[in-house]
């Protein structure tokens, strides 16, 4: 759950708005004297199912929790985000002084990393020294000018001093190309009796083809160099570790993927760079890979945010049966070796069930890499790829390879590498399918597998380290998230964020309907309307990018709802965006009329209330309370009538 969510779940909005306005019970709702104009009789309503309150009096508006505060305090969002989130004791991440000092050092070095990008383009295509390297690309690799520019590719010359001289020479210290990875420093530099020390900083990628490496954002982060002489090694030299590269937390191409990957609802997963590059080549756009590291949660979870749909690519030495049964051993060895994704089956579970992911194996065929294969037959890679199999059917697979699986003793054997995957498995729905889909592999009786289970000391299995065991619960039952009108709020904004340009026609089909475009106020909560004005704006900006812009303004008090939303948005659609376009502009009008109908019939509700007390004591304000309750009628009517038509056209 997002922090906002969670905070929305543990503070009720009757108990805050309680501490500094009487309230009494009205039907299902609270009224009293409105906080923020003088009155005798109330106008002010909480509805304690929605977690709003409204105020039908001069005030003549609403929202949440963050909306009562913010006005009440004079605060804006962020004010009234940490005194919520002290107060429900959720701890909040924000930007220290010093991290922001950390922030624009940052900066600085991405500055530098950019330029060096264009200084070994530079090199590449416009040096003598490049020319073996482009042709190397071009003839070797088969790739396209069009895609060496879409990708930066570059070339670090030989000799030990280009980029030092060429940078020092723009104004850079040594320490920070130091600082990121451009220049290295030697072992002995510091040693008193080294004589020979004509320099103590060199550089750190020579003869090498470079590849730009950048962040989800697209921001520089480091490089990958490979090797052009076939005798030199290491065979990919990395960026070091620095604060803006890190192997476990990046994935490469994932700048250019994104995209791709929420559009085809699918993420694959290659083991090379330049198997991105030549996928992508072929038009497989949806592929990244990690940088010779074994793949971490963190990368799974930043490629989740995307699409929940992972496809390991996996060369047959890692997926095969060696490799499994080294996953099913024991604790993992460190299996980070350089250039290959290690499979460890119960490890990639876990992460798949924490993730709520949907992780499956493709096994490359004949000792190809991706980049081979779909240079062969871009037919055959989408095959692959579609044929992907689960986790568990994969490793039932692998060891049954090249077995008699008639042999009783191999039957045992799979039984007692598989079993254990498959208890582990926190559904019990899914943990029962595989059981059956292991018996009639197998081709055993499954009651055979299920009396082993119970013969067994069959406890349950401890939990392991590290892994929280008890969920954290909200301290109060859920109570905003709940309403019917926040779920479809946040539906219709996750399906906005998935596809910001839907909005324009969005926009359209309301107006057609005499309805009004979608705004701010159609949301009923503080953080829904942060992030629909957000959506709009980056709409507005003539970027390219809405989703880039979206990114780069996004406050970090969002950023988790937004992963969350978007998380979202990839399990209830399924079905890749692109060609249901129709369907989910459809989908997003019903949302929106459903949105506004509520938002009208809570309205006519708690005014009806109003106006009866009003008039029980004689108040002037009866009258008008009649009048606004005729006008949300009309208004509702002018809502059925748009998504009657909109029915009859379907039916035509
Ligand atoms: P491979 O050796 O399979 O290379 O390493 P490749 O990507 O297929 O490259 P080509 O096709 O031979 O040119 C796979 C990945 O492992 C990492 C790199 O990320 C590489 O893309 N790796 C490999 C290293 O980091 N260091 C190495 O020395 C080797
Ligand atoms: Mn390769």
């Amino acid at each position: 759950m997002s922090q906002i969510d969670e905070i929305k779940s543990r503070i009720d909005i009757l108990d805050l708005i309680s501490e500094s306005v009487k309230l009494r019970r009205a039907g299902k709702n609270y009224s009293g004297l409105c906080p923020f104009h003088t009155e005798k009789t109330p106008s002010f309503i909480v509805s304690p199912d929605r977690q709003t309150w409204h105020c039908f009096g001069q005030c003549a508006e609403g929202g949440d929790v963050f909306k009562f505060v913010m006005k009440k305090e004079g605060w804006d969002f962020k004010e009234a985000l940490r005194y919520l989130a002290g107060k429900a004791g959720v701890t909040l991440t924000t930007y220290t002084p010093q991290q922001q000092e950390e922030k624009d050092a940052h900066e600085r070095l991405r500055a530098q990393l950019e330029e060096a990008v264009t200084f070994y383009r530079h090199q590449l295509l416009n040096t003598a020294d490049g020319q073996s390297a482009l042709t190397y690309l071009r003839e070797k690799r088969h790739l396209t000018d069009a895609v060496i520019e879409t990708f930066g590719l570059g070339y670090a010359p030989q000799g030990w001093d280009n980029a030092l001289k060429h940078f020092t020479a723009k104004g850079y210290s040594q320490q920070d190309l130091i600082d990121t990875g451009l220049l290295t420093v030697r072992d002995d530099a510091d040693d008193p009796r080294n004589t020979y020390h004509a320099t103590r900083v060199y550089d750190r990628f020579r003869d090498r083809i470079m590849i730009p490496i950048r962040d989800e954002q697209g921001r520089m982060a480091g490089f990958g160099a490979r090797i052009l002489n076939p005798d030199d090694v290491p065979k990919f030299l990395n960026s070091p570790e620095t604060p803006l590269f890190s192997k476990s937390r990046l994935l490469y191409g994932l700048d250019r993927a994104r995209k791709p990957i929420r559009a085809t609802d699918q993420a694959v997963i290659v083991e090379g760079y330049m198997d991105v590059i030549a996928l992508h080549q072929a038009g497989f756009e949806n592929v990244i890979s990690p940088m010779g590291t074994a793949l971490t949660e963190d990368q799974l979870r930043l490629l989740k945010r995307f699409s929940k749909r992972i496809v390991l690519a996996l060369d047959p030495d890692a997926a095969g049966q060696a490799a499994v049964l080294r996953g099913l051993d024991a604790a993992r060895q460190s299996l980070d070796r350089e250039g290959e994704i290690s499979f460890d089956a119960r490890g990639l579970l876990r992460h798949e069930s924490r993730l709520q992911a949907d992780l499956r194996v493709a096994t490359m065929p004949d000792e190809l890499d991706p980049d081979e294969i779909v240079q062969r037959d871009a037919e055959e890679w989408k095959r692959l790829i579609e044929n992907a199999q689960p986790i568990v059917t994969h490793v039932m697979g692998a060891l049954a390879a090249g077995r008699d699986l008639e042999d009783v003793q191999v039957k045992a054997d799979i039984v007692a590498q598989v079993l254990p995957l498959i208890e582990d498995l926190p559904d019990p729905v899914v943990r029962d399918s595989y059981q059956q889909k292991l018996a009639r592999f197998l081709r055993v009786d499954e009651r055979a597998l299920i009396g082993r289970q119970v013969k067994g000391p069959r406890t349950r299995r401890p939990r392991p380290k590290g892994e929280a065991t008890t969920p954290s619960e909200p301290l109060k039952p859920k109570v905003a998230a709940v309403s019917p009108s926040h779920k479809i709020g946040a539906h219709c904004l996750s399906l906005l964020l998935r596809r910001p340009d839907l909005l324009y026609r969005l926009d359209r089909v309301l107006q057609e309907a005499g309805l009004s475009r979608l705004s701010p106020e159609d949301f009923e909560y503080t953080d829904h309307q942060m992030l629909f004005r957000l959506v709009r704006q980056s709409l507005e900006q003539d970027a390219h990018d809405a989703d880039q812009y979206l990114h780069q303004n996004l406050p970090a008090a969002l950023s988790d709802l937004t992963d969350d939303l978007l998380a979202k948005s990839a399990t209830t659609n399924s079905l890749p965006l692109d060609p249901v376009d129709d369907r989910l502009l459809e989908d997003l009008f019903r949302g929106v009329i459903k949105i506004r109908r509520l938002g009208l019939d809570e309205n006519i509700n708690q005014l009806r209330f109003l106006q009866e007390d009003a008039q029980q004591q004689g108040d002037l304000r009866a009258a008008s309370y009649l009048e606004m309750v005729s006008h949300y009628q009309r208004s509702r009517n002018a809502l059925d009538q748009a998504s009657l038509k909109l029915t009859e056209r379907r039916q035509e």
